[in-house]
């Protein structure tokens, strides 16, 4: 079977829930004055679908995210969110970072509450709030460690308060940029199937910037594959075949998986 698909291999029928028309992005560079970062790039994420984006070190994967969440402008070329041009960050666009900046003096369930109330609180009532904070909370686990502070939590608890302060946010779009990064194996093993259960239970559309090609391959719906910078673009445009609900096991024990992750491996290391 074909287990590959270019970006344009199925209309969209209505506008898409995020896409990226023509960006390119660069920094001023000590030697050369200026540095293009992302190369001319263009890709559209359907509703409800779930996108990584991967690509070796510094191909620029972070900056296309804050060009998607609307915290950088391109220099050329717009993001769009359900058609509508992105200029500036919005509560419809929600963000995941590896450094979740967790505030120190407040407990995980605080941290929640003062991100929703932050995010307009004035929506909900307190008790709404209240009852969101301890539904997400619950969602990652963490039910026993609401009333902890970010120093008495270890590095998984804090990535797990980070993750349910974003979900609580109920944003159209969760950006994500390496949500499990700096974890052990087994933590993150352990919270890939946390967001994979998240993910298939929420009707939003999903971008994980991620280093893990297993990762990628068991929470996506398609892996776009950036090239080597500078000028990095989209290499490739992988659709991933495993039907939902998932689970691991099913998985990696698909006759595709193999192939697939060598295929991405191969884009990786080859692609620069
Ligand atoms: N604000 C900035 N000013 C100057 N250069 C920048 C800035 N932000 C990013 N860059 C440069 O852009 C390039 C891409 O950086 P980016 O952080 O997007 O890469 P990445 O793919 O996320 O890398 P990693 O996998 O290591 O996280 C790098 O060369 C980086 O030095
Ligand atoms: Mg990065």
């Amino acid at each position: 079977m074909t287990v590959t698909s270019e970006a344009t291999a199925e209309p969209l029928t209505a506008a898409p829930a995020l896409a990226a028309v023509e960006v390119t992005k660069g920094f001023p560079h000590r030697r050369r004055g200026f540095q293009r970062v992302l190369g001319e790039t263009s890709f559209s994420i359907r509703e409800g679908e779930f996108v990584t984006i991967i690509g070796p070190s510094g191909s620029g994967k972070s900056t296309l995210l804050k060009l998607l969440a609307g915290l950088e402008a391109p220099d050329s070329g717009r993001v769009e969110l359900a058609g509508e041009p992105v200029t500036a960050p919005s509560r419809r666009l929600g963000v995941v970072f590896q450094q979740h900046v967790l505030l120190p003096w407040l407990t995980a369930k605080q941290n929640v509450l003062f991100a929703l109330e932050a995010h307009g609180g004035s929506d909900r009532s307190a008790s709404e709030r209240e009852r969101l904070a301890e539904h997400w909370l619950e969602l990652v686990q963490l039910s026993d460690a609401k009333d902890l502070k970010p120093g008495q939590l270890s590095g998984g608890m804090q990535q797990r308060v980070g993750i349910a302060r974003a979900f609580a946010l109920e944003s159209e779009v969760l950006l994500m940029d390496e949500p499990l990064g700096a974890l052990d194996a087994l933590t993150r093993h352990t919270l890939q199937l946390q967001l994979l259960k998240l993910s298939e239970q929420e009707k939003r559309t999903f971008v994980l910037v991620t280093h893990d090609v297993d990762e990628a391959l068991l929470l996506s719906d398609r892996i776009l594959v950036l090239s080597q910078g500078p000028e990095a673009a989209v290499l490739k445009d992988v659709k991933v075949p495993f039907p939902r609900p998932r689970d691991r096991d099913a998985v990696e024990s698909s006759s595709d998986y193999l192939a697939l992750r060598r295929e991405l491996l191969g884009l990786l290391t080859s692609g620069s």
